[in-house]
């Protein structure tokens, strides 16, 4: 697993409400993203990609209370069990290959260890070809990308130039460690309606 980007901060939290906390003291890799004020400000829908059982989402929710959050997993049973730990989130049951929400719709995007499953380059091509597509561009939108040892070590140069190739502007780069926070510049190359 990565190390998280909040690691030793609060350890007796759970990952997502670590995660929450260390959005919200604006520590570490949230330093200056003004992450805080973004989830503050916005309705969302607060995307989470590859949701598992709704624990972050739960946390988010909680952290957040106006926010609308959103969970997509490929596993139905996992979705079974996130309705019971996020009642309030919306949960779709579908690939992260190919999203069943509209271009340039959603303000913010999370995703946490998903990437592990990507065995195969053309998984993490289609995955940020799709979470480029839907995400609003400019600062109207944000992915908050956490990620693990598989890209760190083995695919981050083809990762990387993944990123870069679908037009993604990186406004955090910490891949070593924690992952990467980016954005979809307005520069019509994608998707554009
Ligand atoms: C290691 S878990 C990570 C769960 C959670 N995000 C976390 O950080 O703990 C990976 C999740 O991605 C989901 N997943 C894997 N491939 C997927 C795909 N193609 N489409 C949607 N979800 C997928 C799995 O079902 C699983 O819930």
């Amino acid at each position: 697993m990565a190390e998280e980007p909040f690691k030793g901060y609060l350890s007796n939290k759970s990952y997502g409400e670590s995660l929450v906390l260390a959005i919200k003291d604006n520590v570490s890799f949230f330093k200056n993203t003004g992450l805080d004020k973004k989830l503050s400000k916005s309705n969302g829908p607060f995307v989470d990609l590859g949701c598992s059982i709704g624990n972050e989402l739960s946390a988010f929710q909680k952290g957040y209370p106006h926010l609308k959050t959103m969970g997509i997993d490929i596993n139905k049973g996992y979705l079974k069990e996130a309705k019971k730990n996020s009642p309030k989130s919306k949960f779709i049951y579908a690939s992260l290959r190919n999203i069943p929400l509209p271009n340039n719709s959603i303000p913010i995007l999370f995703s946490s260890r998903i990437f592990q499953w990507c065995n195969k380059n053309k998984a993490i091509d289609e995955i940020l070809h799709e979470t480029y597509r839907i995400l609003k561009p400019e600062n109207k939108g944000i992915y908050i990308m956490l990620l693990e040892d598989f890209i760190k070590k083995e695919e981050n140069k083809y990762f990387i130039q993944q990123v870069k190739d679908k037009g993604f502007k990186i406004l955090k780069n910490d891949l070593e460690n924690y992952g990467m926070i980016l954005q979809k510049p307005n520069n019509k190359k994608y998707f554009y309606s």
